[in-house]
């Protein structure tokens, strides 16, 4: 480690103080929360949502959407949530802001803000911090152009960049060069006030959020295995969105449970979709002890609990590409499981973790480098030798790089190995699970 990174201020994550046993609720899904507050701020009418999560990303979208005319009144609730109500902009359209979209370290907000605005004839330029202003971008604005939106300066990959709408959208046909939800969506959010169909095909099937949630805001949507459409033109009507936990953030405590000695718990509530719960496949495979119950629905969306035990014994296996997208926020925390199987873990076409808030590819092989494991990335296979007596030194000092997925994987890292460890950039976390720390406290109580 070079000395400037050790001039980086880091917080000291101490390790659990017992096994992680009990219940508990998570947060609300970061997806869904964005969905749910920038579909009301589009809609004709008051929506009410319940749930959402109250988080730096998720503020980024709500700012956005304020400063596009959206009326948001939303309370925090006990349990640390958001709810009220939202009254969009519908048929009238947004207005014209007075100054640049900041999206902050949010992908989402800028990715689906770009859909959102392409029907209105206004001008308006999108930023966001350094780690966004490096994220590619054109491939939500390649479609987008094809619709009959422009963006200045002309093919530029990255933000800054200003998007001009047209009220004269054309439907398109568009066959998505990866899985991305966050490109679908865009695409299904403009094609929705376009003149007949718009369809969109992806190589492997990303999360679906937006398939089953445009339906509720009254836009005629299909959606089978790697395809989705909407029928325009169309103005999205109120509706009332609750927001299940988000499975990504379990994903962090059902992994500390299963590596912490003695742990048992449960996470209730949570968002069960298929498209989104493939890091429990792949924990099962490993030969770790979850269990995923289903319970009901929240609006769509199937919601119930996820058990995790303890699992001395762990395998490496191997995840094919076309389960990547389901698993794909989950990658970080699941290396480190890898790094504790026997065997090698093998992850397959994950190539877009190189353009996720980080590097994810680099920072997940370096971090685990100074663990003493081996993982390498062979093209965009990502390969984790596992070390079954894997011991954590006391005193590491990991760097999250800004990125809160890495943060709290680094810090999972020590704290169930019995060790404190230094994690710089801890405070990114807030991106997606501000209280994180404090819900692994409370399971150990
Ligand atoms: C998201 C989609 C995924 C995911 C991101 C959130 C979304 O990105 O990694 O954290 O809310 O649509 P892609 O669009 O690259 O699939």
């Amino acid at each position: 480690m070079s000395n400037d990174q050790r001039n980086q201020p880091a917080t000291r994550i101490e390790p659990l103080s017992g096994p992680l046993r009990g219940t508990i609720n998570v947060p609300g899904d970061k997806s869904i929360s964005h969905r749910a507050v920038l579909f009301s701020a589009m809609a004709e009418g008051t929506s009410r949502v319940m749930g959402v999560l109250d988080s730096e990303d998720v503020r980024s979208s709500i700012a956005c959407v304020q400063a596009l005319g959206a009326q948001v009144s939303l309370e925090k609730q006990p349990d640390g949530s958001l709810a009220g109500g939202i009254t969009g902009w519908g048929a009238a359209g947004p207005k014209q802001p007075d100054a640049p979209l900041d999206c902050g370290n949010s992908g989402t907000t800028a990715r689906l803000l770009m859909g959102i605005l392409a029907p209105w004839d206004i001008t308006v330029e999108l930023s966001g911090d350094a780690s966004l202003s490096t994220r590619p971008m054109r491939r939500i604005t390649a479609p987008l152009m094809k619709m009959g939106v422009r963006f200045e300066p002309e093919g530029r990959e990255h933000l800054p960049l200003r998007e001009t709408g047209t009220r004269r959208l054309r439907p398109i046909d568009y066959e998505a060069p990866m899985a991305s939800a966050q490109l679908k969506t865009a695409v299904l959010l403009a094609g929705a006030y376009a003149e007949g169909t718009t369809v969109l095909h992806e190589p492997a099937r990303s999360r679906n959020h937006t398939e089953l949630m445009l339906p509720e805001f009254g836009v005629p949507t299909t959606a089978s295995d790697l395809m989705a459409s909407v029928e325009g033109p169309n103005v999205l009507k109120a509706a009332e969105v609750r927001v299940p936990g988000d499975p990504s953030s379990a994903a962090f405590l059902v992994c500390a449970a299963v590596l912490a000695p003695g742990s048992a718990l449960q996470v209730e509530n949570v968002s069960l979709n298929t498209a989104r719960v493939g890091f429990t496949r792949t924990l099962e495979r490993m030969g770790a002890q979850v269990s995923v119950t289903r319970t009901g629905l929240s609006g769509k969306e199937p919601s119930g609990v996820i058990e995790a035990c303890h699992t001395p014994s762990l395998r490496g296996c191997e995840i094919p590409a076309q389960h990547i997208a389901s698993l794909v926020d989950e990658i970080p925390i699941l290396s480190l499981v890898a790094a504790h199987a026997r065997g090698v873990t093998v992850f397959r076409d994950v190539g877009e973790l190189r353009v996720k808030e980080t590097d994810r590819l680099a920072a997940v092989i370096e971090g685990l480098a100074q663990l003493g494991v081996d993982a390498w990335a062979d093209g965009d296979d990502l390969f984790i030798e596992g070390q079954p007596d894997l011991a954590v030194p006391a005193g590491m000092r990991f760097d999250s790089k800004g990125d809160h997925r890495l943060a709290m994987t680094w810090a999972v890292a020590g704290m169930t190995a019995g060790v404190p460890v230094e994690v710089e950039g801890f405070e990114s976390v807030k991106i997606s699970y501000p209280g994180f720390l404090a819900d692994l406290e409370r399971l150990t109580r």
